[in-house]
Formats: structure tokens, C-alpha cells, sequence
């Protein structure tokens, strides 16, 4: 340890891929010297991109209305959500109030801020309307353009059953190529909900006092219990649940998209506050994460975002390195999530929530 000591104030990230002990350590040392003599202030903030904004064009939004047709359970299912309830309930909150306030802003609905995160927008008659909570819009992407794509199995006489893989893979591409987060790709989704549970606005943190994230946020945990609709690949008999294998590839998933998301919000920060500190620490927990998976499973895209975050200093002032890193975290994220092979990651099991650990509705427990 004392080695390290001598490098406290440089940018030194020693790595010890076989001592995880040590490491460990080490990071959490990294993690509590955050920040350590920085200024307060900067003045590179027009150079950051929006890549931590919520993928949800209002333009292309058709609304929930639109997918019932064919995903009734679906829509039953978010129905007993927080993300269906937010829309009758943020803003009869006093806490709402208290953060609104805090900003200056006249109401909860009706200004950007709340509402890229707590609601879904769509264009109507060339005006932005706010339609309701986060919909399956917010999570799959606006379907205007995707929508006759992402069902069409080779025009209307085709069945399902008789489609070819090679079709399967077509119509699939072709969706998320007009902008849909094709589940087929779970990063796709994933990336979403971490554009939001990370929070990466820091006026509406340090200034609103909202809080800074989901700080528990575990893909598999908080999206297997009361968020999940898998009617379709039961047709619609129960509400499915994922095998052992695909857990696996979700919980990595969703550790590289966390990661992504925090080193974006990291680079965000322009003062040494709950926003900027916070969002390092969660960056710095889930770089640990990847080590430990990395140690137990042998994977190229890994491997690489691992890599890539190391050296990251994860302090103010690094925007455009910790841009890069998290640029390059999600491209393995993202490549990793279409290759993976759920039943070769066996030796992360111990890693993986328990079922009795998945977030489920206060009342029912469903
Ligand atoms: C006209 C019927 C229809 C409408 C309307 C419709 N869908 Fe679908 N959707 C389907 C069918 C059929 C499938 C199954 C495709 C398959 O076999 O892979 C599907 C699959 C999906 C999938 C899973 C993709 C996959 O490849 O596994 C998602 C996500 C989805 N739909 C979201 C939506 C959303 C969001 C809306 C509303 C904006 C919507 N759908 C509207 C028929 C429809
Ligand atoms: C970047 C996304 C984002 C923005 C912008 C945002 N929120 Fe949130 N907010 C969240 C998330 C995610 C949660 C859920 C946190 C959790 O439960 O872990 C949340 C939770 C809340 C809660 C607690 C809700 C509850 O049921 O306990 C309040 C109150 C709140 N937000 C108010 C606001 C207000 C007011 C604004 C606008 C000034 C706002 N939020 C803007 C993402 C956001
Ligand atoms: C557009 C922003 C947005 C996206 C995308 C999003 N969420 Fe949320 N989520 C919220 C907000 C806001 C709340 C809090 C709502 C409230 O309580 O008012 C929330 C609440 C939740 C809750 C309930 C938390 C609790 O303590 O009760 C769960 C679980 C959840 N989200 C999971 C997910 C998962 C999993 C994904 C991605 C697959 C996701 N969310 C994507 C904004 C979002
Ligand atoms: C909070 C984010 C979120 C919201 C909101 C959401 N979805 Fe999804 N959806 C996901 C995720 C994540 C998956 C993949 C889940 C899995 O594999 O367990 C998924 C999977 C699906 C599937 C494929 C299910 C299967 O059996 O393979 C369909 C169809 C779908 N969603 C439709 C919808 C529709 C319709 C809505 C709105 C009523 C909606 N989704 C709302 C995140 C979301």
C-alpha cells in the first residue's frame, strides 16, 4: 500500500490483474482521494456532448396507445409501474415541489427539466405534449420509423413460424437501424435506463437537491421484478422469466452500462459537489465490478472496456478522456451484449442478485 502512497497526487492507477485484493484497495483509495485539489469552476461545459441524454425523440413518439393493439399484457404490466404512475403522482409531491422551487421553476409538467426523465413527450400538431409517464417509448425509442418494421415478417401473408433466421436477423437490424432499442440487443435498452436512474444533470442535483441517481440500480435486479413483460416469448401464456444463461449476459450488461453511464456523468461535473462526487464514486464501484468479472470470465470486449476505464482519472476537468473511455465501454457493451454466450459465464453466478432482491411492488410483491 505504502508504494501507492507516494503517487497520491498524480494520476497513477497501478493494475494487478491477479492480486483483486489489492486492487480493490487501491481503488477505493482512487475512489476516496476523488477530487483532491481541484478548482471549483470551469468553463469547458458548451463542449460537452449530450450522450448521456434520454434517446427519446418526441418527434417519432406515437404513445402507449399505439402498441396495445398487439401488446395488451404489455401494457397491463407497466400499467402497475412507477414509470406509468409518475405521470398522476410527481407532481402532487411535496419533494417535487421542494426541488422546483429550489430551481425557480413554476411547475413540475411543464419544464424540460422534469420532464425528460419522469415523462414521455410527443409532437402533436407541431406542439410538445406531454402524453404520459416514462412509456415504452422512453425504454424501446420513439417507433414512428420502427414500428411496421420491427413485426413485418416478410409482408402481411407471412407467419411467424415460417420466417427464416436470416429474415429474423434482417428485420431486426433493420428496426434498430429506424431507432428502435430491439431488446435483441439489450444494451440498447440498458443504455436507456441509465440515461435516466444515473440522473447526469448536476443543477437539478446540487442546486434542486433531487437525488443524485439510483445509487442501488442493478439491471438485472431492478428490471426482473415488477418491470418485466415477457408475454411474447410465452405468446402470451405467463410472464416470463429469463433462464440462468441470459441473466448472466444481462447482469454484465448491465455493469458496462452503468459504467458508461457514471463516467459520462462524471464528466459532466463542473464542481467538487454531491453531483460530481457521487458520480465518480458509483464510476469507481463499478470499475471494480468489471475487474471482478473480468477476473472470472475470459472475454476480448471485457477485457477491452476494462482496459479502457483503468487509467481514467475520474476527477473534474477530464471530460473529454472520461467521454472517450465511456464511448469505448459501450461499444464492448454493445458488441458484447449481440456475442455473449450466457451458458459459458458460469463462474459469476455468485455475483448475480437473488430473486428475493428484485424490485417488486410494495403491495402485491408481484
Ligand atoms: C401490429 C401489431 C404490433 C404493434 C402495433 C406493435 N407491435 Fe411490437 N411486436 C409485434 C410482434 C408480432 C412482435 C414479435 C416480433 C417477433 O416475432 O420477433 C413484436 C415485438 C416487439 C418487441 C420485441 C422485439 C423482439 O425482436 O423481440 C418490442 C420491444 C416491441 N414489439 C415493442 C413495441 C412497442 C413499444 C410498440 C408501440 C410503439 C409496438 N411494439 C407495437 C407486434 C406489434
Ligand atoms: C435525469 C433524469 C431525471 C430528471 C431530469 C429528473 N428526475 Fe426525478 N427521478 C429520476 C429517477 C431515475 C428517479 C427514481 C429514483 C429511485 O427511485 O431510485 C427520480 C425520483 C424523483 C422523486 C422521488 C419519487 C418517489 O416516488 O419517491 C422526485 C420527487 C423527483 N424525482 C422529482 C423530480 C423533479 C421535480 C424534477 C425536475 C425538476 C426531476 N425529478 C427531474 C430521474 C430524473
Ligand atoms: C425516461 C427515464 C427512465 C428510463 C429510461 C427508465 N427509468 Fe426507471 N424510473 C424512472 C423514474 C423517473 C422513476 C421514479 C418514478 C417515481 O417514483 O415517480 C423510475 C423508477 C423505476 C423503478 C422503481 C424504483 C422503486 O424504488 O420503486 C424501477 C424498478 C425502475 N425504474 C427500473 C428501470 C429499468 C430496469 C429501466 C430500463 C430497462 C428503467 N427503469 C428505465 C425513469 C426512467
Ligand atoms: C423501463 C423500460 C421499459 C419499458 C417502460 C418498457 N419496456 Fe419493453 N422491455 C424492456 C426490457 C429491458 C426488455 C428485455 C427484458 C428481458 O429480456 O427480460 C423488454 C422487452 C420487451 C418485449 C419482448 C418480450 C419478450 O417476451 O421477449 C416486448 C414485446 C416489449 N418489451 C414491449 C414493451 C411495450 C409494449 C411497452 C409499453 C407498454 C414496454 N415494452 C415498456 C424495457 C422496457
Amino acid at each position: 500500500m505504502l508504494k501507492f502512497m507516494k503517487h497520491r497526487h498524480q494520476d497513477y492507477y497501478p493494475v494487478h490483474a491477479n492480486r483483486p485484493m489489492q486492487f480493490r484497495k487501491v481503488l477505493a483509495w482512487v475512489c476516496c482521494g476523488l477530487f483532491i485539489s481541484q478548482s471549483a469552476t470551469v468553463s469547458w461545459a458548451e463542449e460537452v456532448t449530450v450522450a448521456s441524454e434520454i434517446r427519446c425523440d418526441p418527434a417519432q413518439v406515437l404513445g402507449a396507445e399505439s402498441c396495445a393493439k398487439c401488446h395488451e399484457q404489455e401494457v397491463r404490466q407497466w400499467k402497475l409501474t412507477p414509470h406509468f404512475a409518475t405521470f398522476e403522482l410527481l407532481h402532487r409531491m411535496p419533494e417535487a415541489k421542494a426541488i422546483t422551487k429550489n430551481l425557480g421553476l413554476k411547475s413540475v409538467k411543464r419544464n424540460d427539466m422534469c420532464v425528460k426523465c419522469h415523462y414521455t413527450r410527443q409532437l402533436i400538431d407541431e406542439r410538445l405534449r406531454v402524453v404520459s409517464g416514462v412509456s415504452c417509448e422512453s425504454c424501446h425509442g420513439g417507433a414512428k420509423d420502427w414500428l411496421a418494421l420491427h413485426n413485418d415478417y416478410g409482408g402481411p401473408s407471412a407467419k411467424k413460424e415460417l420466417e427464416s433466421a436470416e429474415h429474423r436477423q434482417h428485420r431486426i437490424e433493420s428496426s434498430v437501424a429506424a431507432g428502435m432499442n430491439n431488446p435483441g440487443n439489450l444494451y440498447l435498452v440498458a443504455r436507456q435506463c441509465f440515461s435516466c436512474h444515473t440522473t447526469p444533470d448536476e443543477k437539478l442535483v446540487n442546486v434542486g437537491g433531487h437525488a443524485p441517481g439510483s445509487l442501488d440500480f442493478e439491471l438485472v435486479s431492478w428490471s426482473q421484478g415488477m418491470v418485466r413483460h415477457n408475454f411474447l416469448r410465452t405468446d402470451g401464456v405467463t410472464n416470463g422469466e429469463l433462464s440462468l444463461a441470459q441473466l448472466r449476459v444481462m447482469y454484465v450488461v448491465g455493469v458496462m452500462a452503468d459504467l458508461e453511464a457514471s463516467l459520462r456523468a462524471t464528466g459532466l461535473a463542473t464542481t467538487k459537489a454531491t453531483f460530481g462526487i457521487s458520480s465518480a464514486q458509483r464510476a469507481a464501484k463499478l470499475k471494480v465490478k468489471l475487474h471482478e468479472i473480468c477476473q472470472l470470465v475470459e472475454d476480448a470486449h471485457l477485457q477491452r472496456a476494462l482496459d479502457a476505464v483503468l487509467c481514467v482519472p475520474l476527477k473534474l476537468h477530464q471530460t473529454k478522456a472520461l467521454q472517450a473511455a465511456a464511448d469505448q465501454v459501450g461499444e464492448e457493451a454493445s458488441a458484447f451484449a449481440t456475442h455473449a454466450d450466457g451458458e459459458k459465464l458460469t463462474a459469476i453466478d455468485r455475483m448475480l442478485p437473488k430473486p428475493s432482491e428484485y424490485k417488486r411492488r410494495a403491495e402485491s410483491g408481484e
